[in-house]
């Protein structure tokens, strides 16, 4: 019996689609949360000219006195990390992209455009302002800009080219990069919360724990992702099962990273 016709294909069919939504489900209210915070935390401080108190929360440099330039900088980088995030989101909302295509185009345009000055501005404040922990954690951050510039310009092109299944997946691997700070805090914070402690870290973020989180923040949702688009195409239900599970377990790690995030790094500060 060939494998698509198995009993198994619509329950690996359905497993896999519904793993995916619950996982976005979980991500959609994990990036509300970070959206949220920015704009009640950076976004009234510096509505109301209190650049001082970006730094009423722990950072490595946020508002230096005297540094206009930098300090900008760092402004227009962490509120429009929040218009980034809310675009990233809403580009994966199939109903607005059926029934209202220009506004997916547009909205995605700008996202493509949001996540450039993202990556550059990021990258300014990590070499020219010298906002860094440890090498280690600056080498990966600056790869994750890259990635970010990288595959925003081929999920241009192919846009462009009209190529839209691989629009499509050069796309998602724009959100997953773009998304790879956001993944940072949910990926160390899951990891405080699972070990009760901040267990093979450091204050300066070079510990084994730090280290695969840091790398891991953009290269694990890019290979689940892959996984994800594999299982996708293939006919084979045991390779839809395998995505889907690795995709449960996913989901499981960010509900428990987003409870951390949440409640360690931002509520306290809005509260
Ligand atoms: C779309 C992607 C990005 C988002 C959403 C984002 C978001 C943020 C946010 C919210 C902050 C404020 C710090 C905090 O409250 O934790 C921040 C600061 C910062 N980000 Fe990004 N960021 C992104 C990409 C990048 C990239 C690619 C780099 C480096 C190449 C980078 C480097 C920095 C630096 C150096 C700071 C200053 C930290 C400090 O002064 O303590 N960011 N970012």
């Amino acid at each position: 019996m060939p494998i698509s016709s198995s009993p198994l294909a619509p329950v690996s069919t359905a497993a896999l689609r519904w793993s995916v939504r619950g996982w976005l489900l979980i991500a959609a209210g994990g990036q509300a949360a970070f959206i949220g915070f920015i704009l009640l935390f950076y976004g009234v401080r510096t509505v109301t000219g209190n650049f001082a108190g970006w730094n009423d929360k722990p950072l490595i440099d946020g508002y230096i006195a005297g540094d206009r330039a930098g300090n900008a900088v760092f402004a227009a980088h962490v509120l429009i990390a929040a218009l980034v995030t809310f675009l990233g989101l809403m580009q994966l909302v199939p109903a607005i992209r059926r029934r209202a295509p220009a506004v997916h185009r547009w909205s995605g345009r700008v996202f493509l455009s949001l996540a450039v000055f993202m990556a550059l501005s990021g990258i300014w404040l990590s070499l020219s302002r010298g906002t860094y922990l440890s090498v280690v954690s600056a080498v990966a951050i600056l790869l994750d800009a890259v990635l970010i510039l990288l595959f925003t310009a081929l999920a241009w092109r192919a846009a462009r080219q009209r190529r839209f299944e691989m629009h499509r997946a050069w796309a998602l691997r724009t959100f997953m990069v773009a998304s790879g700070v956001w993944f940072l805090r949910v990926g160390l914070m899951g990891w405080v919360v699972l070990n009760q402690g901040p267990v093979g870290m450091t204050k300066t973020m070079s510990g084994p724990a730090d280290i695969v989180l840091a790398f891991g923040s953009y290269l694990i949702p890019l290979a689940v992702l892959e996984l994800y688009l594999v299982g996708e195409r293939s006919q084979r239900s045991d390779l839809k099962l395998l995505a889907a599970g690795v995709i449960v377990l996913a989901a499981l790690y960010t509900a428990v990273g987003v409870f951390g995030t949440t409640m360690l790094m931002w509520a306290p500060y809005v509260t």
